[in-house]
C-alpha cells in the first residue's frame, strides 16, 4: 500500500466537508496510538483511520443509489437508520475508488459502526479511535479513553454501553451485530474471569 497522507486527503475532499476530514485525520492518528499500543500495522491503521467515514454524510437518496450501483446489500434495519449504511458503502468506495484491496482495512472500514462479535484488533481500534479522538466529547469519554489504552476489550464494552444508552434515551433500537459484539464481549469477560 502506497497511500500517503496527500493522496488520502485529496480523495476525502471529493467525499467529505472538512470538519469530516478533521475527524478523519484525528481518528487516524488515535488509530495509530492505539495500533503501536497493540501491535497492528500502523499504516493499516491510519489508512483505515482516514477513510472509515468518506460515505458519512450523504443524503439516504445518494447512499441508497450508490448501494445499488455498488451491489452493497443494505438490511431492513439499515433502510430505516441510513446512517448506519456508512460503514458497508465506505468500504466499498475506498476499495473501487482508492484500489485498497486490504481485507482487514476494508473490514475495520465496514464495521464501524456497529461493531460485531469476535472483532479483529485493527476493527476494535478504529471502533474505539473514531469514539475517542481529541475532537470527541461525550460524557464517558474520559472513562473509555483510559480503557483504551489498557485493555481495548474493556473499551469496546463501555463505548457500546454508551453507545446503547444514547440509543434508548433516543427511543430507537440497537443494530443486531451492536447487541451481537457486546454479548460476546461480556461472554469473553465472563470466561476470562473465571480462568476459562
Ligand atoms: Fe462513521
Ligand atoms: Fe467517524
Amino acid at each position: 500500500m502506497d497511500c500517503n497522507s496527500k493522496q488520502l486527503i485529496k480523495f476525502l475532499k471529493k467525499h467529505i466537508d472538512h470538519k469530516r476530514i478533521k475527524h478523519s485525520v484525528n481518528t487516524a492518528r488515535e488509530a495509530v496510538m492505539l495500533a503501536k499500543r497493540y501491535g497492528v500495522d500502523e499504516q493499516k491503521a491510519y489508512i483505515a483511520g482516514m477513510t472509515h467515514d468518506v460515505a458519512k454524510g450523504k443524503c439516504r437518496f445518494g447512499l441508497n443509489k450508490l448501494a445499488k450501483e455498488y451491489n452493497v446489500i443494505i438490511d431492513e434495519f439499515e433502510i430505516s437508520n441510513p446512517e448506519l449504511t456508512h460503514g458497508k458503502l465506505g468500504a466499498e468506495i475506498v476499495s473501487r475508488q482508492l484500489g485498497i484491496r486490504d481485507k482487514e482495512i476494508l473490514s475495520a472500514i465496514r464495521w464501524h459502526t456497529t461493531g460485531r462479535a469476535d472483532m479483529s484488533m485493527l476493527e476494535k481500534i478504529i471502533y474505539i479511535a473514531d469514539i475517542i479522538e481529541p475532537g470527541r466529547k461525550f460524557k464517558g469519554i474520559g472513562e473509555i479513553k483510559k480503557l483504551a489504552y489498557e485493555d481495548i476489550d474493556a473499551a469496546m464494552i463501555s463505548a457500546l454501553e454508551q453507545v446503547m444508552k444514547f440509543v434508548q434515551s433516543r427511543g430507537f433500537a440497537l443494530h443486531s451485530k451492536s447487541i451481537e459484539a457486546y454479548q460476546y464481549l461480556k461472554e469473553r469477560e465472563e470466561k476470562k474471569k473465571l480462568g476459562i
